[in-house]
């Protein structure tokens, strides 16, 4: 059933609203469910419309007996009296279905009609009931689940925030004031020359690792600037000739642009590695919803199905990793390869996840 593939709440509501409007032609139908604080429904979707926002405050109206009950309340002509509700429709069949997953009560759907439309059609009702609450289920799931994700994205933003700072004010000082000592002493001899070498190399390795941890370009220029600098930088040492198209991307939440930046520059420094290439080009394009990141060179390529499935190189972890950053922003990084032919590696994240 449709109603499963809904990428919305909103459209997972109306699409069961309509479903049940094929199953039974109904004059009107809502669909409400149980607020946080469980102690009111709320109009989630309508039809007619004008009903949507309402709240119905726990009570013995027919929703919430239908959902205590925890079974499907029909009502025809005037109510009951032993249902004890002031509850008066001017249609003649209604039928409340509690939308429940398990121990869990989601929400009820509520269907009135001019008539009673046969038993065959409120057991689909029901069946829709059980997939409407489902499908419901699950998206509060994948809510938590992004809301989760967000923080682990965010405390570890803040953990390299703090490795970074150490790297920066700690350690590098010092091996910097080490090679300044060693310089002006005034000895010269191989050892003295190695170290010095070596410290030289520690130097330039911290700043490397500095840059991977969070670049602190990132913070004083944005995006944009930072990822440019990085490749201008890489262009110079390869000598490649760079072709930028760089988009403005808007606002970006910390976690969002340092993951971008980490995955691009991680493509920029795989073509340094591997690819030999000539030409690079940067792309950065804000599409309606997403942001697409392109690396492309014109290098060797690989055949990026030898390594199976997965196409992952065996002990290397590099587009692994990217591929694994970019499905934490819910977004996508796709490979294309061909030996001969070049790489470009195309990073596209839905925009509504980067604020
Ligand atoms: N731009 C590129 N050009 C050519 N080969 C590439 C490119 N990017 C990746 N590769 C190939 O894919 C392999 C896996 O890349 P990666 O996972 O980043 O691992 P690593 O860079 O550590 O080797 C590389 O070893 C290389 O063979
Ligand atoms: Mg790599």
């Amino acid at each position: 059933m449709r109603i499963g593939n809904a990428a919305s709440a909103d459209e997972l509501f109306d699409l069961v609203l309509e479903a049940a409007h094929e199953a039974v032609a109904y004059e009107s139908a809502s669909l409400m469910t149980v607020d946080a604080a469980g102690d009111a429904l709320i109009v989630r979707a309508s039809r007619p419309g004008r009903l949507v926002g309402t709240r119905v405050a726990v009570g013995t109206s027919i929703s919430w007996q239908a959902l205590e009950r925890r079974e499907p309340l029909i009502v025809e002509g005037p109510a009951p009296k032993e249902l004890g509700t002031p509850y008066t429709k001017d249609v003649p069949f209604a039928i409340c279905i509690p939308l429940l997953v398990a121990a869990k009560t989601q929400g009820v759907l509520n269907v009135n009609r001019q008539s009673h439309p046969g038993n065959d059609a409120i057991a689909y009702l029901r069946i829709l009931g059980d997939q409407a609450a489902f499908a419901i289920e699950r998206m509060e799931l994948y809510g938590d689940l992004q809301h989760f994700t967000g923080q682990l994205l965010s405390q570890e933003e803040e953990s390299r925030r703090r490795l970074a700072r150490d790297l920066h004010d700690g350690l590098a000082p010092i091996l910097v004031s080490a090679h300044a000592q060693l310089q002006s002493a005034g000895v010269e001899n191989v050892q003295v020359g190695k170290a010095t070498e070596l410290l030289r190399r520690a130097i330039r390795e911290t700043r490397e690792i500095l840059g991977t941890v969070r670049p602190a370009t990132l913070d004083d220029l944005g995006l944009v600037a930072a990822l440019s600098a990085a490749a201008r930088e890489m262009a110079d040492e390869a000598g490649w000739t760079l072709e930028e198209a760089l988009d403005d991307p808007g606002p970006l939440s910390r976690e969002a642009e340092s993951t971008l930046y980490r995955v691009a520059v991680e493509a920029l420094n795989n073509v340094k590695k591997h690819a030999a290439a000539h030409e690079v080009r940067l792309a950065l394009l804000k599409n309606e919803e997403t942001l697409e990141i392109d690396v492309g060179d014109d290098g060797h390529g690989f055949e990026t199905e030898q390594w199976g499935e997965a196409g992952v190189r065996p002990g290397h972890f590099g587009l692994l990793g990217m591929r694994e950053r970019v499905a934490f922003l819910g977004g996508l990084c796709k490979v294309q390869s061909k030996p001969g032919e070049g790489t470009t590696v195309r990073i596209v994240v839905p925009r509504e996840r980067l604020r």
